[in-house]
């Protein structure tokens, strides 16, 4: 197969319309056999309920070139098991976990094109949606569903590369204790985005978001969870029940304690307790591992003494290994590793 004429190594992460996407709808209580198109727009009546309501879902993964020339996706069972969750919360109908699976093959293996070469730092980002899809004006769930998987080759998600970030501490606040922040649903990014674009304007890359109830614990930024390493070595990440659960934190822990012999905890995190650290990083499927140097606090700043310059050596170490059991170079966990 012949790969697309793009310049791979430098691609930022943007939308670049791909050949196929994966459709299937779901009426009279049922998801139809699915099937892949070639039409990248979505043709819906004006009343839908994602237009009117906001009823939506997504996941967002990544497809690999290993060192030998497969194509695989990391872990695309906890993504289906996610959005399970996602769209139960906003009572939406699941889509089952094997035909989830099935899906992400068929569409990657219909780009398989577009998926970067191996050492050209890029991806073929994978997004699976959910959307109602049928008419509703009084507030109540669509009656009709389209699930839809589209892909887009990227490179990395923060302009500058590995280079660290400077974020600040957000005045917004992300989710509410019993609300969605635990789910990966369009309206927690809908509301982000006054948030994130105050952010660039005052010079940030991103927003550290507190807990709304007390403004005091360390929950996540608008499209990562954070992972904070202390002066000896412990992993820490914050636990909350309002964060995304995120599948590359919770890979990280794994290889922090089975692959690097480190201990790692998962709790709240006090935003005192910050400046403690000795390198701080972002975590998640378009952000990888991306290294955080400097938080501002209205004013204060908090620097880290390793990873101002470059990453630091824990997190280095981390996003290594992570990335060598995504490109086939450091053999996975059982599971892991779903080939194409
Ligand atoms: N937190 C938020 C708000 C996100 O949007 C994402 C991205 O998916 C993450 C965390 C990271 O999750 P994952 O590692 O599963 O991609
Ligand atoms: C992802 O990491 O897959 C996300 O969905 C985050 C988003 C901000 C791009």
């Amino acid at each position: 197969m012949k790969k697309k004429n793009l310049d791979w190594s430098n691609l930022g992460f943007e939308y670049i319309q791909t050949d196929k996407r994966y459709v299937s709808n779901y009426k009279d209580g049922k998801w139809d056999d699915g099937s892949l198109t070639s039409d990248a727009n979505v043709v819906l009546n004006e009343c839908a309920g994602v237009f009117q309501y906001a009823q939506t879902v997504f996941e967002g993964l990544k497809a690999y070139t290993t060192e030998d020339g497969r194509i695989v996706t990391f872990r695309p069972d906890l993504n289906a098991e996610r959005m399970m969750d996602s769209a139960k919360r906003l009572e939406m109908p699941a889509f089952p976990k094997d035909r989830f699976l099935d899906a992400v093959t068929q569409t990657v293996k219909a780009n398989a094109a577009w998926v970067p070469p191996f050492g050209s730092g890029a991806t073929l980002y994978v997004r699976p949606y959910m959307l109602g899809s049928s008419p509703v004006i009084g507030v109540s769930p669509a009656k009709e569903y389209q699930f839809r998987i589209l892909t887009t080759p990227v490179g990395p998600y923060f302009k500058g590369g590995a280079k660290p970030i400077t974020i600040k501490v957000s005045d917004f606040d992300r989710a509410a204790p019993n609300g969605t922040g635990h789910i990966k649903a369009g309206l927690n990014y809908a509301m982000s985005l006054h948030a994130i674009v105050t952010a660039h304007e005052e010079g940030y890359a991103e927003n550290m978001y507190l807990d709304a109830a007390t403004r005091t614990k360390v929950e996540e930024t608008g499209g990562a969870n954070f992972v904070f390493v202390t002066k000896d070595k412990k992993i820490v990440t914050p636990k909350s029940s309002s964060i995304l659960p995120s599948i590359t934190r919770r890979s990280l822990l794994y290889v922090a304690k089975e692959y690097l012999g480190l201990e790692t905890e998962e709790r709240e995190v006090p935003l005192e307790e910050v400046p403690e650290f000795s390198e701080c990083g972002l975590c998640g499927t378009a952000a990888v591992v991306s290294p955080v140097g400097k938080i501002v606090d209205h004013g204060k700043e908090i620097c880290f003494a390793s990873g101002m310059d470059e990453m630091g050596p824990v997190l280095k170490q981390l996003y290594d290994t992570l990335t060598g059991i995504q490109m086939g170079r450091i053999e996975a966990p059982k599971g892991w590793i779903h080939v194409i």
